[in-house]
């Protein structure tokens, strides 16, 4: 199984989709409403979302991509504005702002695998719109660092939380520090309705721009007047059932992220300490969503073997995660002509580096694409935690002990 959503899923998943199959209400409007008819899944969804997070406003959408697109729409970025984001990511963060018109400048991460805020500042320019913060692997950037550099410029702080979902910084719910968040809910994360996305947001007029421009231009749940003084909108909402599947996940969430961390806790514990490799920096242990477990080597030949001898691969060769391996970017390929920005490989030499040198173990989500195809999932007993911390330490300290490779 990927993600530990979809490892969770059981009879209240299938009885939230037949609710939604015997109602045939398939979208979140009701045409013949005499406003008797209950909430809508997708409302009750987004209502239950902010509750969870303390967000002020959640809007689901049809995909994370969407809702990064729209919230960048919605935060009037666009054509002439810069974007910084890291270059370890998924493709779709530099997308969305390739998309929306502006120039993604892409960023070095650091030993969390995250924004290097300081890299950050450096590339800060009188065109800068937005900083927009990737929490990958499930656990946050330096938030602190990233709200004081974003305060002190003026600009937008933007959180893709795809990898994140229901995790924490310091006890705040990740997505609510800036402009908006942005969550997935495809079968890798944290929950799941097979596709979908959120975004959130504290700021209302932005979400009043974002549902006019998910929903042809129509006021927050088309409630009173029907179209929003805004823009032309399209039609990027999230669909009844996926609704009903997100529904029924949130209300396990909190206990996934339980299951995570204790199995995470376990599973460090066991592997302690050992030469020539040190933990990824995590910026809140408490709160991040424990979903990987990555290690970064002091040589990346021997990153290299380790993950080699495990049947994995470093985090260097994760697909479209790192801007290195995106044709895409290399060709600078929109529909609509091209677009610019620092893509070339060995752009970025200190997360080129990083990339190569770290091993990520599974502790949830299961991803040969991520780098994560060796670990344990969700549901591994305790006799399969140990074989995992065992193999994994006998391969590094074999590749330690080795000729020098
Ligand atoms: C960091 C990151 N951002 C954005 C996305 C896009 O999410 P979605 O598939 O919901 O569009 C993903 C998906 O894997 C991701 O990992």
């Amino acid at each position: 199984m990927p993600g530990p959503g979809l490892d969770m899923f059981g009879p209240e998943e299938r009885n939230a989709v037949l609710d939604v199959l015997d109602s045939r209400e398939l979208s979140r409007y009701r045409f013949d409403d005499d406003g008797s008819a209950a909430p809508s899944k997708t409302f009750q969804f987004e209502r239950d979302l902010e509750r969870f997070s303390g967000a002020r406003h959640c809007l689901g959408t049809n995909s994370c991509t969407s809702a990064l697109l729209i919230g960048l729409w919605a935060a009037g970025v666009g054509p002439g504005d810069e974007v910084i984001v890291p270059g370890y990511t998924f493709v779709a963060s530099i997308a969305a702002i390739a998309y929306a018109g502006a120039k993604p400048i892409l960023a070095e991460i650091d030993e969390s695998l995250t924004i290097d805020p300081e890299d950050a500042r450096r590339k800060i320019t009188r065109r800068t719109k937005a900083i927009l913060v990737v929490h990958m692997l499930g656990a946050s950037c330096d938030m602190d660092a990233l709200v004081a550099i974003a305060a002190e410029h003026g600009v937008l702080l933007i959180e893709d939380c795809a990898q994140a979902g229901g995790g924490m910084y310091r006890n705040k719910a990740l997505g609510t520090f800036g402009a908006f968040g942005a969550f997935s809910l495809n079968v890798f994360k944290t929950f799941t309705a097979g596709d979908g996305g959120v975004l959130v947001t504290n700021d209302s007029q932005l979400y009043e721009r974002a549902f006019a421009i998910h929903d042809h231009g129509a006021k927050p749940h088309r409630v009173g007047v029907m179209d929003a003084n805004s823009f032309l909108g399209l039609n990027l909402r999230m669909h009844e059932m996926t609704g009903a599947l997100a529904g029924a996940q949130l209300r396990k969430l909190p206990r996934i992220l339980q299951k995570l961390r204790e199995n995470k806790a376990k599973l460090r514990d066991l592997i302690g300490s050992m030469p020539g490799c040190r933990e990824r920096t995590v910026h809140d242990l408490d709160g991040e969503c424990a979903t990987v477990l990555a290690y970064t080597f002091e040589s990346e030949a021997r990153a290299e073997k380790v993950a080699r001898e495990l049947g994995t691969a470093p985090l260097s060769r994760s697909g479209k995660h790192n801007y290195a391996n995106i044709p895409q970017l290399a060709r600078r390929a929109l529909p609509f002509g091209s677009f610019e920005g620092n893509f070339e490989a060995g752009s970025l030499p200190r997360t080129d580096r990083l990339l190569a040198s770290t091993v990520s173990l599974s502790v949830g989500v299961v991803d040969s694409y991520l780098g994560t195809g060796f670990g344990i999932n969700i549901r591994s007993g305790a006799e399969q935690i140990v074989r995992v911390a065992e193999l994994f330490r006998a391969t590094v300290l074999d590749a330690s002990n080795g000729t020098e490779v």
